[in-house]
């Protein structure tokens, strides 16, 4: 299994605060039977940010580290970005890194407070050729205040990551979920991993939660067929598909699919562009505007 947003590299930010807790938490991820981790440290102005070369450096200390502790793990670097006026620019400039060097970047939106700056800043880091993953979304106050509202940014073309340890939390949190989760909006699921308790990288629970609450087919591409293609830069053809009248009307580009390959991109061409121009046709009646 592939993990792609984890806090497992000790001493960086608030996930685990030392290498006895790492170790512990490699441990959970191998019972847990995971393969690939992307380590995502925190990239926060209010709170860490974990300059490229650090995770970088974390990515050989895990590498030898499992290897000293016999376990086999791929290890690959990321950032979880907390959503800045500055963040295209700072992507621009490789002071951020996108996940496992693809075109997948995992951006952390505010908790409180409704972010209406967010849509013209995505849209920026899109035109660079990057697709914005929105770290659990259900987690968020104002998601949780008006998930179909939130749902319009996967009309523009955000994909959402749910947290597996969302499914043991509170009542509000476990009401957004799963109307993302019944109306197909997420595209991946993560651990999010900070310690070797609530949020451990062992979610086999959660995991079974969800089974119960997705057909097999919709399991299998949350949790190994789409984050598979995150890691190997692939293109997720069902992005950019809000799938349920709840959502119809409410995105950018209500029924249009995107682009089933890699030719675009081979060939230098954002595989996005073609549907920005419908963007800017719709953008006034964007409900997460308002
Ligand atoms: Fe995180």
């Amino acid at each position: 299994m592939v993990d792609l947003h984890t806090h497992v590299l000790w001493g960086v930010d608030d996930g685990a605060q030392n290498l006895d807790m790492t170790m512990k938490m490699l441990w959970q991820y191998a019972e847990a039977g995971y393969t690939d981790i992307i380590i995502t440290p925190h990239h926060d102005p209010s709170r860490y940010e974990v300059p490229v070369d650090v995770v970088k450096e974390g990515v050989s200390r895990l590498t030898a580290l499992a290897r000293e502790m016999n376990l086999s793990f791929n290890f690959y670097p990321g950032h979880e970005i907390q959503l800045q006026a500055q963040t295209p620019q700072m992507l621009k400039r490789g002071e951020l890194l996108s996940l496992n060097n693809s075109r997948y970047v995992m951006i952390e939106l505010p908790f409180l407070t409704k972010p209406y700056y967010a849509k013209e800043i995505l849209y920026r880091i899109q035109l660079l050729g990057y697709i914005p993953i929105i770290s659990h979304p259900e987690r968020y106050r104002y998601a949780q205040q008006d998930p179909p509202s939130f749902a319009a940014l996967v009309g523009a073309g955000c994909l959402l990551q749910l947290n597996l340890s969302s499914l043991n939390a509170t009542a509000k949190e476990q009401e957004a979920l799963n109307y993302f989760l019944r109306n197909g909006l997420y595209h991946v699921v993560a651990t999010d991993a900070h310690n070797t308790e609530m949020r451990s990288p062992n979610q086999k629970e959660a995991l079974y939660k969800l089974s119960q609450l997705v057909d097999a087919t919709e399991y299998e591409k949350l949790t190994e067929t789409n984050p598979r293609r995150v890691l190997l830069d692939q293109m997720i053809p069902d992005a950019l598909q809000p799938a349920d009248d709840e959502t119809q009307g409410r995105g950018f580009f209500p029924g249009a699919s995107a682009p089933s390959d890699d030719r675009s991109r081979k060939e230098g061409r954002n595989p996005l562009r073609g549907l920005f121009r419908i963007k800017f046709k719709k953008r006034k009646q964007e409900p997460f505007d308002r």
